[in-house]
């Protein structure tokens, strides 16, 4: 068994080999793992890892390089995604020999963390990741909320005349916050491309003709998902109304919660209730605690274990990802 990143002339033999995962949402592997393959931008053979046998691949892991918000600064991440075993080969160590040689490299790629989203809490556990419930919440709607008020106009994105806008939102709303990703062009174009169920519902809100806020809606397994959501500094009241009616059109919804006490208020005056419930699938790993310290801007403590560590830099009940950044 040899493990090695992929080659270009292997891509559908890997395709072959996820079209067996059977996914939700009547999607096929194939099709669904297509996607990260043909229309992000930042695809690159060398960040997928195989286990090749006689010709025939046996397990595959691909690293999604992201850059991570993280204290004073900005840290390499590497998210885990596309983890699939062959199931005639389950059970003999090849998925946790392939992570781990994908870990390897993403340490000598600098990148100091590591992130993946999974029902098996257990199996990472094992090899070295800390279950990292993120602050995420039940948005629930109470009552019909009222009618956005005189000079707000809610409605989907104009693109790409609307994206500059909302661009600058989501950069300015989610820089402060912790586990937030810093999307470059290729970022956006991959976030934009991908980040559907297959399709998205992306509305903004415009004051006086400017679009003062924005929210991205998706289904997963038909449950409706806030994945991002932004605002001006000073217009709360449009990004509430925004939200209120996106949630009210679905009976409520799930996503991340952002610690923004004037928007947990301005929903609650519009009949929404925040309900914390973090995110029972994500998982961290501290691949290398000098590297992360030093990029995020925090000193090293002598003796601190990675998981206290990655508590201290990034607390789950603090820790904003947007499933927008998804892989
Ligand atoms: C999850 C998955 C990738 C594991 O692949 P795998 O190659 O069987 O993984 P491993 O062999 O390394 O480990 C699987 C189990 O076998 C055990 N194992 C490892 N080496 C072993 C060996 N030599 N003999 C017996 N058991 C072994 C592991 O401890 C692990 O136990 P656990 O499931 O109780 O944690 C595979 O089941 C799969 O493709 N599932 C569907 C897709 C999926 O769920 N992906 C992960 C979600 S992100």
């Amino acid at each position: 068994m040899e493990i090695r990143t992929l080659k270009a002339s292997e891509r559908e033999q890997v395709l072959d080999l996820l079209d067996r995962w059977q996914m939700p949402d009547g999607w096929s592997g194939r099709d669904f793992f297509r996607r990260y393959m043909d229309l992000d931008p930042s695809y690159r053979d060398e960040n997928f890892w195989v286990a090749e046998a006689g010709g025939r691949l046996a397990c595959c892991v691909q690293i999604f390089p992201r850059a991570l918000r993280v204290g004073s600064g900005v840290v390499p991440l590497g998210g885990i995604g596309s983890v699939f075993t062959d199931p005639e080969a389950r059970s003999a160590g090849t998925a946790s020999a392939v992570l781990r040689r994908a870990e390897e490299a993403m340490g000598e790629r600098g990148m100091s963390l590591g992130m993946l989203f999974t029902g098996r809490i257990g199996f990472y556990e094992r090899l070295g990741w800390h279950a990292w419930p993120l602050a995420n919440a039940l948005y629930i709607k109470r009552s019909d909320p009222p009618a956005p008020e005189p000079g707000l106009e809610l409605g989907a994105l104009d693109a790409p005349a609307d994206l500059d806008a909302v661009k600058a939102l989501h950069a300015d709303y989610s820089a402060g916050r912790a586990g937030t990703v810093v999307r470059d062009a290729a970022g956006w174009e991959g976030s934009l491309r991908v980040a559907g169920n297959p399709d998205e519902d992306f509305r903004v809100a415009r004051r006086d003709g400017d679009v003062v806020a924005y929210a991205r809606f998706i289904a997963l397994e038909n449950h409706p998902i806030a994945a991002e959501f932004g605002r001006s500094a000073d217009d709360v009241e449009a990004l509430a109304s925004l939200l209120a009616a996106g949630f009210a059109e679905r009976g409520g919804a799930y996503g991340p919660a952002p610690a923004d006490p004037e928007l947990e208020a301005a929903l609650a005056a519009r009949g929404i209730e925040v309900r914390g419930m973090g995110d029972p699938n994500a998982m961290l790993r501290c691949l290398d605690a000098k590297g992360l310290c030093a990029a995020a801007g925090v000193d090293p403590v002598a003796d601190e274990s990675d998981a206290d560590l990655l508590r201290r830099v990034l607390p789950p009940e603090r820790i904003l990802f947007w499933p927008s950044d998804r892989f």
